[in-house]
């Protein structure tokens, strides 16, 4: 599957829900912006994504990573989010946030059933071209450093990493990643 930002191989562009555009990725993947309808099920993916993680992180990170349905809908207001569905199932989601002209990344999770298919490369893919259209110049992350399928993702889909940031959140090392776009 067709995962790094730029290339339209496998890729379409139709009509989504309620008249939007979306993209179609192939594997049957689409990525959309979030509707309040699917508050519920994308509060019960990052509940997934939460319960199977392996130990060894921070609770508070955790917990921030389980918003209630009210949470969420409060995320809403300050955040851009995308979710990628597959067959009507949400399976992943990403949100974007724009400060001083860069586009951050957070709460990027895929379900872990559909993971290393080209999933969060296709998230990532929507919000880089959304940031370019908003005239953003930079796209950043800051994983945790223990997180390393994020670090390997970031990697491969070309973003630099330009600093470490040490015992920053939760006295947990944080790598910061960036893409000029
Ligand atoms: C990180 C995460 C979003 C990746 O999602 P994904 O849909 O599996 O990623 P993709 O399939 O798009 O991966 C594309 C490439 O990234 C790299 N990658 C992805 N997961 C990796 C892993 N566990 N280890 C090493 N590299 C990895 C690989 O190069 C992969 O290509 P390949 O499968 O052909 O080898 C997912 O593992 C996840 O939800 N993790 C828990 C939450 C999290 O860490 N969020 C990130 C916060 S910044």
């Amino acid at each position: 599957m067709t995962t790094e930002h730029g290339s339209d191989r496998g890729t379409e562009r139709s009509p989504g829900a309620n008249g939007k555009p979306h993209e179609k990725i192939a594997g049957g993947t689409v990525v959309e912006r979030v509707t309040h309808q699917e508050v519920a099920a994308i509060c019960a993916l990052y509940k997934k994504v939460v319960e199977t993680q392996p130990g060894g992180l921070p609770v508070e990170l955790l917990k921030g990573w389980t918003p209630t349905p009210l949470e969420f809908t409060s995320w809403m207001e300050g955040v851009t989010y995308f979710v990628a569905r597959r067959e009507g199932r949400l399976i992943g989601s990403v949100g974007c946030e724009i400060r001083h002209g860069a586009c951050h990344l957070v709460h990027l999770v895929v379900d872990p059933e559909f993971r290393r298919q080209g999933v969060a490369g296709a998230l990532i893919g929507t919000a880089v071209d959304w940031a370019r259209r908003a005239n953003a110049a930079v796209v950043w992350v800051d994983p945790l450093a223990k997180l390393t399928a994020a670090v390997g993702l970031l990697k491969h889909l070309g973003f630099s990493e330009v600093g470490v940031l040490h015992k920053h959140m939760w006295a947990e090392d944080v790598r910061v990643f960036e893409r000029q776009i």
